[in-house]
């Protein structure tokens, strides 16, 4: 695992902004996965940037989101469909074809996700999966104590995720869906490469156990220190609750690298 440690959050996304870029370039046909959450704003603000200045194109560039709520039709507003458009997607050369959004309005879930797993499979496996981290250590949807080779799946949210996630949905929890499909842990550990991006100190208690604790179902992100190639790019805020000598270890580390 290498985790970065930046200064603040725009750090945090150019660093994760110039990494993707230079992917993009150094490999045709990159298969991305991608999430929603605030946290990716950021990222997907400078990719745009670069995308208009010319220096990156998503032409052949196909993408797989993490996750859709159920019961939102893709125009909903609240909506993985409506957040990726307005956000990213609506400002990038990328094909209408070449994305990938699990359909919350789908007949049978079931079969909605097994082809999801087909498509992925089929594209030739995720090259780089970047991710959030919700603060009870969930990545896409796969809340604590999800299943660690767990599959795209219908997952039922927990009451916290709802509540922190009903800032997007006038605050009103009653409001947020209770379900939504997901990409398992297993879907997310197959991809060739995993970044993680944290920010803010509400974050720390899952940092430290993506990165000091156990692995354990109880913060799902600690599946990710059996991924060979992880990485974790938090702000100081987000790294606050590890000791100082693992903080001292990555910049160490990082600092030779350079
Ligand atoms: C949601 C998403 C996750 C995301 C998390 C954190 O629950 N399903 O993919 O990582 O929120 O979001 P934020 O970046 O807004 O803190």
């Amino acid at each position: 695992m290498r985790v970065i440690i930046k200064p603040d959050y725009q750090s945090v996304c150019r660093w994760s902004a110039e990494y993707i870029a230079a992917k993009i370039n150094n490999q045709k046909h990159l298969v991305l996965g991608l999430p929603t959450g605030s946290t990716p704003l950021g990222v997907y603000a400078e990719l745009i940037k670069k995308v208009k200045k010319g220096e990156i194109s998503f032409k052949d560039v196909i993408t797989f989101n993490m996750d859709e709520y159920v019961g939102l039709t893709p125009q909903d507003p609240q909506s993985y469909h409506y957040f990726m458009n307005e956000n990213f997607f609506n400002h990038i050369d990328i094909k209408k074809e070449n994305i990938h959004i699990l359909d919350g309005m789908s007949n049978d879930f079931n079969k909605e996700c097994e082809n999801y797993e087909t498509m992925i499979k089929a594209s030739g496996g995720i090259d780089l999966f970047l991710g959030g981290l919700g603060e009870d250590g969930h990545i896409a949807f796969n809340e604590p104590f999800s299943s660690l080779s767990s599959r795209t799946r219908i997952k039922t949210l927990t009451t916290d995720t709802i509540k922190v996630n009903s800032r997007f949905f006038d605050n009103d929890i009653s409001r947020v869906p209770s379900q939504a499909l997901t990409v398992g842990i297993a879907t997310i550990m197959d991809a060739k490469e995993v970044i993680i991006m944290a920010s803010s100190h509400k974050k720390a208690p899952a940092v430290y156990h993506a990165v000091e604790g156990y692995i354990s179902h109880k913060w799902p992100v600690s599946a990710l220190q059996n991924h060979p190639h992880c990485i974790i790019v938090c702000d100081e805020e987000a790294a606050s609750r590890l000791e100082a000598e693992t903080i001292q270890y990555f910049k160490d580390i990082e600092a030779k690298m350079l």
